[in-house]
């Protein structure tokens, strides 16, 4: 059914406007136990207690959770919950409101299954976030994807990291710090070790001060090898619980979409070959000393068992939830 609602009607809305409407439907039908069991019912799939996985000492109820940027307000969370995602990653929250980049940016690439975005971490900020949030009954895990605003030069980035930390902290179970989108000029360079030792120093002590709580460093698919061997022995010095991998990606390597020439960061099914090398090339350097979240291409129960085992112990999918719908949670974990 979701494939012809999918070509029939969401492909001739604006990307965004679709998953404007999205987020509204499942705030709305999330708000109520009636509508959370609507879902439930339509959509999710069973329960089942030899899924259930502790990781960091935090117990998920299976082992896929829906990535960084769907709910980037923390808007709809009882909603995700109830189509069955096992955890959500909130945001990329920066301190301040701010509008991101100007519209269009999100784009389909049917003939690939994939995306382009350059949103630019719209949102109306930390505190706003926290207003949702304290109204929101905790049904599964929570990440919170802590961003800087655009205008915070790369000098004073810890300031902002930190910032959406002291005000969410209580929020989230665990913490990812997005230093690997595309869309924020130069935040990428954050993962180099001239910002990253001290923004991970900066970010711990925050974090130890206010009670300790998992942080991971979300990573690009872009890096090289010499680079990501630098994250992670900073990773390691600074007792990084964990490691996302991975972000969109700039290559356009083997796509056959008109829209690729648009600028941004792809996500999708060229990705998930990239990601899962990435992971597996972590969990072969520092075996399980990090835990690894992948992410990258999930459309179905074999992407999803492939990052498992290249090493990965949760995954995380967004582009396969946009081009499979509501029953993506069901469909990915039924072998
Ligand atoms: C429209 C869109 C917005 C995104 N926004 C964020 C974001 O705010 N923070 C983040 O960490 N990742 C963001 N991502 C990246 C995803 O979390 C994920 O890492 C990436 O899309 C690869 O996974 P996928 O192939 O399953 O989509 C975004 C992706 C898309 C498509």
């Amino acid at each position: 059914m979701y494939p012809f609602f999918y070509r029939r009607v969401l492909v001739h809305l604006d990307p965004e406007r679709a998953h404007t409407l999205a987020v509204d439907f499942l705030r709305v039908m999330g708000a109520s136990a009636a509508g959370r069991a609507v879902l439930r019912r339509l959509f999710a799939p069973r329960p089942d207690p030899r899924q259930v996985v502790e990781v960091w000492g935090i117990k998920f109820p299976h082992v896929l959770g829906l990535a960084g940027g769907f709910d980037k307000r923390a808007e709809c969370l009882p909603g995700l919950a109830a189509l069955g995602f096992g955890h959500v990653e909130i945001g990329t929250i920066t301190p301040r409101p701010q509008p991101g980049n100007p519209r269009p940016r999100v784009f389909r690439l049917p003939e690939d299954q994939a995306l382009i975005n350059r949103m630019g971490f719209p949102g109306d900020g930390a505190a706003a976030a926290r207003a949702h949030l304290e109204r929101t009954p905790r049904l599964i895990p929570v990440a919170v994807s802590l961003g800087k605003n655009k205008e915070t030069a790369l000098e004073r980035a810890a300031e902002d990291y930190c910032e959406v930390l002291n005000t969410l902290h209580p929020y989230g179970d665990f913490f990812t710090l997005n230093i690997s989108s595309p869309n924020t000029p130069e935040l990428r360079r954050l993962q180099t070790p001239a910002y990253l030792s001290e923004l991970l120093g900066a970010v711990q002590s925050t974090m130890k001060r206010l009670s300790p709580k998992p942080l991971l460093i979300k990573i690009a698919p872009d890096l090289t090898w010499a680079e990501i061997d630098t994250i992670l022995d900073l990773a390691l010095q600074h007792q990084i619980a964990g490691i996302v991998a991975t972000n969109t990606t700039l290559s356009r390597e083997g796509l056959h979409s008109p829209a690729q020439s648009e600028n941004g960061g792809l996500s999708g099914l060229p990705l998930r070959e990239r990601s899962t090398v990435i992971i597996r090339y972590i969990r072969d350097r520092i075996g399980d000393k990090l835990g690894i979240i992948g992410v990258g291409g999930i459309f179905n129960h074999t992407d999803l068992q492939q990052k498992l085992d290249a090493g990965a112990v949760l995954v995380q999918a967004y582009t396969g939830f946009i081009y499979r719908g509501m029953g993506f949670v069901k469909q990915c974990l039924r072998p």
